[in-house]
């Protein structure tokens, strides 16, 4: 076992304002000067296990490790033998073999015993609590979009989810405003810590009027009405109508733009005609491809943090 304490990355709670800024101004600088890091991880393996689907997590996480001299293993969770003994065993095995570990677990409790087993870092590739991983890279492109984080006003439309809770824990760190438009906050999903630091840094407002919301806003950010996993499950049928009912009225769409020069954000995969509507998608203010892009860099600069390497 090491003599120091593993650092895990479960969500943003965990590590300091001065640390949060190191690893955004990091990504930054591996964006900019991609070849000073390409030895940073040679021979070191990233382990990325999914127990859910994903195009950019897994494709950013791979080229990432690739591109810092390293090598990543991709296991689908169902190819494993995850399902056939308890998380502990698999997780204590896996971290001997690998030098940090990426999980897209559907429970946050999941993700926690992995980490509990790890000898090596944890990376929360996305739960049902957090998305951190995410939430770096739309804040590494509202950085590079404005050069500063520190007064920026972001709005978020749609229902409270994981990306919400990392994307207040980071706008607490960085001095982003952030506004909440959540007709919904389905239970136990609110993460109360990051909540209460940003409230009591005079940092949240939450409303349900939409053109105050986005009228003095600099970017406005939405996700999906359904968690990805159900979102083509004939079972959550009824789950979806009612979410789709509820939400419509708070589509970002060119209705809503006309109340705001504001950058469009969606962290993707996106489903155009629920929570945008498909012409904002390549609208002239949509940063979204950028978002997806800076994953990326972001991925780096958490990988080489928690390695020590950065
Ligand atoms: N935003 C995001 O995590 O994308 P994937 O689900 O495709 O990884």
């Amino acid at each position: 076992m090491p003599d120091q304490p593993v650092r895990h990355l479960i969500h943003w709670n965990d590590f300091s304002d001065e640390e949060i800024k190191r690893i955004l101004l990091l990504s930054k600088k591996i964006k900019q000067y991609p070849l000073d890091y390409q030895d940073h991880l040679r021979n070191q393996s990233l382990v990325m296990l999914f127990q859910k689907t994903s195009t950019r997590t897994r494709v950013s996480f791979e080229v990432a490790i690739s591109e810092l001299g390293g090598h990543g293993i991709f296991l689908d969770w169902n190819s494993t033998n995850f399902d056939l003994t308890e998380i502990g065993y698999e997780a204590a095995y896996l971290s001997s073999n690998c030098q940090v570990l990426m999980a897209r677990m559907v429970k946050h409790e999941e993700l926690l015993e992995l980490a509990e087993h790890s000898s090596v870092p944890v990376i929360n590739g996305c739960c049902n609590r957090y998305h951190p991983c995410q939430a770096m890279a739309d804040m590494l492109t509202i950085f590079e979009h404005v050069g500063k984080t520190e007064g920026v006003k972001l709005t978020y439309i749609g229902v409270h989810n994981n990306v919400v809770n990392s994307l207040m824990a980071l706008s607490a760190a960085l001095g982003v405003h952030l506004t909440l438009v959540c007709p919904l906050s389905p239970e136990g999903v609110v993460e109360t810590n990051a909540k209460e630091k940003l409230k009591q840094r005079g940092l949240l407002f939450e409303t349900l009027d939409l053109v105050e919301a986005v009228k003095e806003s600099d970017f406005i950010y939405t996700d999906t009405w359904v968690d990805m996993e159900l979102f083509n499950d004939p079972k959550a049928k009824e789950l979806k109508r009612e979410r789709i009912e509820l939400m419509m009225p708070y589509q970002l769409n060119e209705k809503l733009k006309e109340h705001t020069g504001a950058k469009i954000m969606h962290d993707m995969p996106i489903h155009p005609g629920y929570e945008i509507s498909k012409g904002l998608v390549f609208h002239p203010d949509s940063i979204i491809f950028d978002q997806a892009e800076n994953r990326l860099y972001t991925q780096k600069a958490i990988l080489l943090f928690l390695l020590n390497k950065g």
